[in-house]
């Protein structure tokens, strides 16, 4: 058994990425450990994750809608995000002989906020890992390549752990966000595994967790042969070429925004500058008219009460 794998990750439904409704979610003070943290810590501190994770999902969408303007293509098939349940979180914690904390948790677990990428093809998460690398107030904490490495069990995904700012009124902070990257193959073979664990609770029967091996590694060619079968598709467009002069135009136009600006000072309105609109007696009658206009034709459209009852 992978002794990394610890129970408490896989006790959620495919270990918390799943949507949630508003009217799930847990009460947070039902697990505040007093008096270790305040109810007011744990209120920020999942307004701060919740505002991270915001902020990776928006960049996400804008990288995927400029891909699909540029190439005609989405890099994601879908998307999914989570915040770790404070029970998850308290049991992590306490799994690793720490106690409960808001400091530890920030110190100690990287997955607090999750978010989980679906692609088609392996060449996309190599293509959105740079791209969500190379921006510049994204900061690479970790990364994981169970992909070049699969797990022993057969697992493979890309893990990231990265820091966002959150600009609060008084302060930025850095938050981490957990972003996994996986193939559609790889997402399946992962669901499944995870059911496995869970059922057996870590102690699944060896003809299992054989199968399973030879299904990662089936998944393993399904993913390779598909990547060649696209590279060989696009060989036949010249979709590259366009996207490159796409942002060639977009660099062209949008470039100069932030220097034709500089040295002159920010516009800013005064206070007695406020826009009035003068409306004369004349122009204020035909509103009045046009409204009682409209009001009584719509009276005339609108069925008489008797026929509306009877209609179903
Ligand atoms: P944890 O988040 O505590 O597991 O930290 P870690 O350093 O062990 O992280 P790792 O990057 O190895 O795994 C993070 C997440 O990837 C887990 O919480 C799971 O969601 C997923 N994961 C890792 N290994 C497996 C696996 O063998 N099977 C499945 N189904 N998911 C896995
Ligand atoms: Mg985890």
């Amino acid at each position: 058994m992978d002794q990394k794998r610890k129970e408490e990750e896989y006790g959620a439904e495919n270990n918390g990425y799943r949507v949630q409704e508003a009217s799930e979610r847990q009460p947070l003070n039902r697990f505040v450990p007093a008096p270790t943290a305040s109810l007011d810590e744990w209120k920020r501190m999942q307004l701060i994750y919740s505002a991270a994770l915001k902020e990776v999902n928006t960049k996400l969408e804008i990288l995927n809608a400029e891909f699909q303007m540029a190439h005609r293509y989405n890099p994601i098939e879908h998307l999914s995000a989570r915040i770790k349940s404070p029970e998850s979180i308290a049991k992590k914690l306490r799994h690793q002989g720490r106690a409960v904390t808001v400091e530890n948790i920030v110190r100690y677990i990287n997955d607090v906020a999750g978010i989980r990428i679906i692609c088609s093809f392996t060449s996309d998460i190599y293509k959105l890992s740079e791209l969500i690398r190379k921006q510049s107030d994204v900061k690479v904490l970790k990364i994981k390549d169970y992909i070049a490495n699969p797990k022993e069990n057969g697992y493979t995904s890309y893990h990231m752990i990265v820091s966002v700012p959150i600009f609060l009124s008084d302060m930025t902070i850095d938050t981490k966000v957990e972003i996994q990257i996986r193939t559609i193959a790889m997402d399946f073979w992962a669901s499944l595994e995870h059911k496995m664990y869970y059922k057996f609770e870590g102690n699944a029967p060896e003809n299992i967790r054989r199968e399973l091996k030879e299904c990662a590694d089936l998944v393993g060619f399904l993913d390779r042969k598909m990547m060649a079968i696209n590279e060989e598709i696009k060989k036949y467009s010249d979709e590259e070429e366009e996207g490159v002069l796409i942002s060639e135009s977009l660099r062209r136009l949008y470039g100069m925004v932030n220097e034709e600006n500089d040295g002159k000072d920010a516009v800013t309105q005064k206070e007695n500058d406020a826009v009035v609109i003068d409306l004369d007696e004349a122009q204020l009658r035909r509103a009045d008219e046009e409204r009682t206009e409209t009001a009584q034709r719509k009276k005339l459209f609108s069925m008489p009460k008797s026929r509306k009852a009877t209609m179903k």
